[in-house]
């Protein structure tokens, strides 16, 4: 999927899920506009919804009843440890992101070289991070250090990794303010590399900044949080306008269009 997107200089969204509603409105909608999706689900929804064999059921029983025909991949999204990643390849998962961006760079290698071993040997890809990301939460930014071109191309050709999350200036969480994107360093990075470079922190940034990411170089953008903000607004206008409605299909529910404007709006950038 990523390497015919790079091929052809467009990006292959990853958004993420944390219940059967999400990954229902998200299948729905990209199945829609018949574009291929990564659905990307972190240690923590996984842990919500009830385990890993749960979210690849989930997602493969929902593709099967809903007929989707769009291609999806079900991906781990920063998986913290090898454990983490063999528990969702031996559920079924597609792809495993090992997350190893906080450990110094020796160990960083020989964590995901683990991985990359078990993940190859049950046809798996991997995506690994190098370079700190930064984050925003309640307000507060704290800014990541970007990658280095030379570490990333060694991190690359010594671990084997099918795709590499670089820090080239976004964060985690939504940022209403104007963030400092090194579009240089994805270029240099995208041209130097024969495998995709992805994108995290897609949330809160313009559809012209998300266009100008990938013309510069990202093949997958990640996005979380924005889903999340649509959601959350849609759901509390509902329960402030209907507060006697006690159906949870219902309340719920008022929320999907919220989540498949956001898919549509973000894959629109592609056209
Ligand atoms: P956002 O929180 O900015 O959507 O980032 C999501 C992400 O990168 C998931 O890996």
């Amino acid at each position: 999927m990523l390497k015919e997107a790079k091929k052809n200089n467009k990006a292959i969204f990853h958004f993420n899920i944390n219940n059967l509603e999400w990954t229902k409105c998200i299948l729905e909608e990209c199945d829609k506009l018949k574009v291929p999706v990564i659905i990307g689900v972190s240690e923590s929804a996984i842990k919500y919804m009830g385990g890993y064999n749960v979210v690849a059921a989930l997602c493969y029983s929902l593709i099967t009843d809903l007929n989707i025909k769009t291609d999806v991949c079900l991906h781990l999204d920063h998986g913290s440890s090898l454990e983490s990643c063999q528990k969702a390849i031996d559920a079924g998962f597609n792809s495993v992101m090992i997350d190893g961006s906080k450990l110094p760079y020796k160990e960083n290698v020989e964590l995901v070289k683990e991985v990359v071993l078990y993940a190859k040997n049950n046809d798996v890809s991997v995506e690994a991070e190098i370079g700190s990301m930064g984050s925003i939460s309640q307000d507060e930014l704290k800014l990541g250090t970007n990658t280095n071109v030379e570490d990333c191309l060694n991190f690359v050709a010594e671990t084997g990794i099918d795709s590499v999350a670089a820090s080239v200036g976004t964060v985690h969480g939504i940022y209403k303010g104007e963030l400092n994107i090194d579009y240089d360093l994805i270029k240099k990075l995208s041209s130097e590399l024969t495998i995709p470079l992805v994108l995290h922190g897609g949330s809160g940034l313009s559809n012209d900044i998300l266009k100008k990411c990938v013309e510069s170089g990202i093949t997958k953008i990640n996005i979380n949080s924005d889903i999340q903000d649509a959601w959350s607004i849609a759901i509390k206008k509902y329960i402030k306008e209907n507060s006697s409605v006690i159906d949870p299909r219902k309340i719920i529910g008022s929320g999907f269009e919220a989540i498949k404007e956001v898919v549509d709006s973000k894959i629109n950038i592609n056209e």
